[in-house]
């Protein structure tokens, strides 16, 4: 398994282009489920999630191809797939285990072909996740579920049927599942108490695009009239708020200043706020944010996890991190996952001073210094926090258990090597 190895203490000053979105692209390469067109994604991150996802849709019957192609002169990808008809109707538990988002599928296969068979995904190291909400919602439009050797088998007589469904907690994925689901279904479909995520919103565009009738988007009550066939269509993917939001906090507690090239400061406004609170500059265009920390005192902030435009979960173990070199006491708080503290030991052990209060607080007191050290993080965000702190620590961190990070950071140590970081990669064949 490959590590990271940094010596921390170097500024990082510079520009960093933000890829697209992970969590848009995931429901964006499903969506194309639901016509049997060509729907073709610009934009597109190379990271080890997209090509799950892609493997599960080549398994379900998609043919898929790939170019290479430029946004502001920077190497991306576009992907176009196409389900003329679908071979398969079954998300079997070998890609649902390796990634959840394979959950997607459930909503475009149930909406176009009547069936679906997806293995539950479980829980995983952050929470226990289950999906009860998009399974009650798509009952109420009339899908029949059943629960059997570890797999959901959802099936309707016919098409679905527009419902008025409000959802009793603000959930992304069953918001996404249950949207691609309403496009194809007969009648009117409201969506209360929807989650208003940019991610969500760049699906309701794309399937708009394809021919979908979807009004609210961007608000928490979504009207969807179904439609008997979607088409093909060309989408560029939201730049990614989370990638953006992990390198602001990079320039932020190395006291560096950075040009985050692509980034949407409107999708990340409580992060900023809180950068800005914190004393940091931050400067916004329309697609671009410039993070400047140079000089800079920082003191910390409290923060409350919450649904968009609340501050994002995705950012809470690195804006944790951030908090660790800053002046003052920092409250964090977590509000949408039981179990995301788990970084919090491996930073303990490079000498920060945080207490975790139960599940859902950790108080973090600034220290002076870090120092490097092995670590380990159990998930993709997590693991990103551990970089952050070995980018200020004295001497050399190993962050181990890379894979996470290559599930939503393309890139990394490129991007971070541009910028000044001293990072590389330490490629191991251990036989693991
Ligand atoms: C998505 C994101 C993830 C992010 C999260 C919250 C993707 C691929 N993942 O995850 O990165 O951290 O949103 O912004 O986009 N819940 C239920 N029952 C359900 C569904 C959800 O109880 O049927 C609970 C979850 O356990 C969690 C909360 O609702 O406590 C919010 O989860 P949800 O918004 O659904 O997160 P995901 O879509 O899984």
């Amino acid at each position: 398994m490959d590590k990271i190895k940094i010596h921390g203490g170097n500024a990082l000053n510079g520009k960093i282009f933000i890829s697209g979105a992970k969590n848009a692209a995931l429901p964006l390469i499903c969506a194309s489920l639901l016509t049997d067109e060509t729907v073709t994604l610009t934009n597109m991150p190379m990271l080890s999630d997209i090509k799950a996802m892609n493997a599960l849709l080549e398994y379900l019957g998609t043919a898929i191809n790939d170019f290479d192609d430029f946004v502001d002169g920077h190497a991306t990808k576009t992907y176009s797939y196409r389900t003329k008809e679908a071979t398969s109707f079954t998300a079997p538990y070998d890609y649902v285990r390796k990634m959840r988002a394979s959950y997607y599928v459930l909503g475009p296969l149930l909406a176009r072909y009547g069936k679906c068979e997806l293995s539950l995904p479980g829980g995983c190291a952050i929470g226990a996740r289950p999906m009860d909400i998009h399974l009650s919602s798509l009952e109420q439009m009339g899908a029949h579920i059943e629960i059997k050797n570890g797999y959901i088998n959802a099936e309707v007589d016919g098409r679905l049927k527009g419902a008025h469904i409000i959802f009793p907690i603000v959930s992304v994925g069953a918001t996404c599942n249950v949207l691609m689901a309403a496009v194809l279904a007969e009648g009117e479909t409201i969506l209360e108490n929807a989650a208003k995520e940019p991610e969500i919103g760049d699906l309701a565009d794309l399937l708009n695009a394809m021919g979908a009738q979807i009004e609210g988007i961007g608000t928490s009550k979504l009207t969807i009239n179904g439609v008997e066939k979607l088409h093909g269509a060309l989408h560029k993917v939201i730049a990614d708020r989370i990638e953006a939001g992990s390198y602001a906090a990079a320039a932020a507690i190395t006291r560096g200043c950075i040009e985050l090239i692509n980034a949407r400061p409107e999708t990340l406004s409580r992060p900023l706020q809180v950068l800005r609170n914190m004393g940091v500059a931050v400067e916004t265009t329309d697609n671009s944010i410039i993070i400047d920390a140079r000089g800079k005192t920082l003191v910390g902030q409290d923060i409350m996890t919450e649904p968009f435009p609340g501050f994002p979960t995705d950012l809470q173990a690195q804006f944790l991190a951030l908090m660790m070199t800053a002046e003052g006491a920092s409250m964090v708080t977590e509000t949408i996952f039981e179990n995301r503290f788990m970084h919090v030991p491996e930073l303990l052990r490079m000498g920060a001073n945080i207490n975790v209060h139960g599940h859902a607080s950790a108080i973090v007191r600034g220290v002076k210094k870090l120092s490097g050290a092995p670590v380990m993080a159990t998930d993709l965000r997590a693991s990103f926090a551990l970089i952050l702190a070995g980018l200020v620590a004295e001497g050399e961190t190993i962050v181990n258990r890379v894979y996470h990070l290559d599930r939503g950071y393309e890139k990394l140590e490129e991007k971070l090597k541009s910028v000044g970081a001293d990072i590389e990669r330490i490629k191991e064949d251990d036989g693991e």
